[in-house]
């Protein structure tokens, strides 16, 4: 197997054990790597300063003190019960939010007095804030909805809510009064989109009003109680310039990537989950001209492109029968009738590879997609994997040749064990060398360390392998200086 390949490789800083062995490389990809002494190991021995670190985050959701957060809680949900059998909701539901408050307020108020709950006032508002949650929103988890510091909610069981904030996960004090709450609450989330979720189909993905993603498992499925888990809306989606600023990649890095989806270089966006995929694929999306026609293919619409001519379009479960399943390959093949100059794929994970790819090798280049891999070469044989579950007869040889063929640019991204999203690779898929793939690695990120607090050590180096598709940037105008892939030069 070892003799398929022939690595240079680059005297690597420490780095830490547990990180995956880079040079191993699976049957079939060839990776260049770099030669032993070279000037390359000079950017890796002097490496530049670290970005300055972003901003604390905001505090955590306050615990409120125990027993009176229990009383509440039920005080809440009895309330909950009798505003709903005594006023019209749809009624109230017509009015402006500020006299839905009003009125709520008047009946929280006497309510209170009758409860002979114990509130101040500052309680008491939020008290009818919960309410007003309870009935327009999403109860409990609301306010964590409207906390822009929060990425994910992840509900496991009524009594157990978690957040990423910062790219970490906290538990929260937020909890339900009991199952069938929590149940009412995810019930209001998938009827929203037309879905429910029951004992025969105890599995739902919905979209928040807001746009925010929602998985729902329940039992039998889900053991101890309702799976929840919603990746919020990001209300600004950050921009290429704003990632850079956050030290996800270098501006040097960002110029090249933003040239190729200008000039409609076929990119991967390949990543862990959470690690930033979709972030870095609206982000990328900017650089497309205002004036081709895209397709999008989702599952839950979360892209938010900004250009005007965008179709977006998002698959079907199927329905109680089993029946009307529409899946991403059908919108795929499709969206090849709907006159695309590009088609940007939310996620690419089964069958829709092989007629991806197709698309990608006739006429769409520059189309983009993101893909489950841990790094470049994973993503290659993940894509191989995929294009073999379209059931169709292809060799091996003939699979990565389609690849070879349709893609140009992997991006690899990933969530450092800090919570910190870092671009970890920008490869460049050179072509085929007999039946082995050629790839090389433009720019990658180097872990020297991890301080006490657990904050990631690294930085951000050229390869000193000047980009193949360098040429084709450069036979359509664009020019990116050739000191980027100097690894002497800092980037
Ligand atoms: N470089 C970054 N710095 C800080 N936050 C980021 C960065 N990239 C992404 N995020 C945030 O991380 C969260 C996850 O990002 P995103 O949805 O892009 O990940 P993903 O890889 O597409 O996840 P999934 O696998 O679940 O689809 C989002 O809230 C996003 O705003
Ligand atoms: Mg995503």
């Amino acid at each position: 197997m070892a003799g398929r390949f022939s690595f240079r490789k680059v005297p690597s800083p420490p780095v830490e054990p547990a990180l995956p062995d880079e040079t191993a490389a699976p049957e079939g990809i060839a990776w260049t790597v770099f030669a032993e002494g070279s000037p390359e190991a000079a950017a890796v021995i002097a490496p530049p300063p670290p970005p300055p670190p972003p901003a604390p985050a905001p505090a955590a959701v306050v615990p409120a003190n125990p027993v009176m957060r229990d009383k509440l809680l039920d005080a809440k949900v009895r309330l909950h019960r009798r505003l709903i059998e005594e006023i019209n909701l749809s009624a109230l539901e017509k009015l402006p939010e500020d006299e839905i408050r009003k009125h709520i307020q008047q009946l929280v108020s006497q309510y209170v007095l009758v409860e002979r709950l114990a509130l101040n006032t500052q309680e008491l508002a939020d008290f009818v804030t919960e309410i007003l949650d309870e009935m327009t929103g999403l109860g409990p988890i609301e306010p964590l909805l409207k906390d822009g510091s929060i990425s994910d909610i992840l509900i496991n069981g009524h009594e157990c809510v978690y957040i990423e904030r910062g790219g970490m996960l906290e538990p929260t004090a937020v909890r339900f009064k009991d199952e069938a709450h929590l149940l009412r609450i995810v019930n209001k989330i998938v009827s929203a989109v037309g879905r429910r979720v029951d004992e025969s189909h105890p599995l739902c993905d919905a979209r928040l009003l807001d746009g925010s993603r929602v998985n729902v498992a329940i039992r039998p499925v889900a053991v101890d109680g309702p799976l929840v888990s919603i990746r919020k809306f990001s209300k600004k989606p950050l921009h290429l310039n704003k990632l850079v600023e956050v030290g996800a990649l270098r501006p040097q890095m960002a110029e090249l990537l933003a040239a190729l989806v200008k000039a409609r270089v076929t990119t991967i966006i390949s990543g862990g989950t959470g690690s930033g995929k979709t972030t870095m694929l609206n982000a990328l999306s900017a650089f497309i001209s205002d004036k081709e026609r895209l397709i999008t293919i989702e599952d839950a619409a979360e892209l938010q492109l900004q250009q005007p001519h965008v179709a977006r379009m998002e698959t079907r479960p199927p329905n109680v029968e089993g029946k009307g399943e529409i899946r991403q390959r059908d919108l795929v093949k499709n969206a090849l009738r709907m006159r695309p100059e590009r088609i940007i794929l939310g996620e690419c994970r089964g069958e829709e590879a092989f007629d991806m790819l197709q698309a990608m090798n006739t006429g769409h280049e520059g189309s983009m997609a993101t893909i489950h891999a841990n790094n470049p070469r994973e993503a290659i044989s993940r894509l191989e994997q995929m294009i073999g579950m379209a059931g169709l007869p292809m060799t091996i040889a003939s699979t990565r040749g389609q690849i070879a063929a349709a893609i140009r640019i992997i991006v690899q991204l990933s969530r450092l064990s800090d919570g910190k999203r870092k671009v970890m690779s920008i490869a460049e898929i050179t072509g085929m060398e007999g039946e082995i793939l050629q790839m090389q690695e433009i720019f990658k990120y180097v872990r020297t360390g991890t301080l006490e607090d657990g904050t990631v050590q690294g930085h951000f180096v050229a390869t000193g392998v000047r980009p193949r598709v360098l040429t084709d940037l450069a036979a359509k105008g664009i020019k990116i200086p050739s000191n980027y892939f100097d690894p002497g030069h800092p980037l």
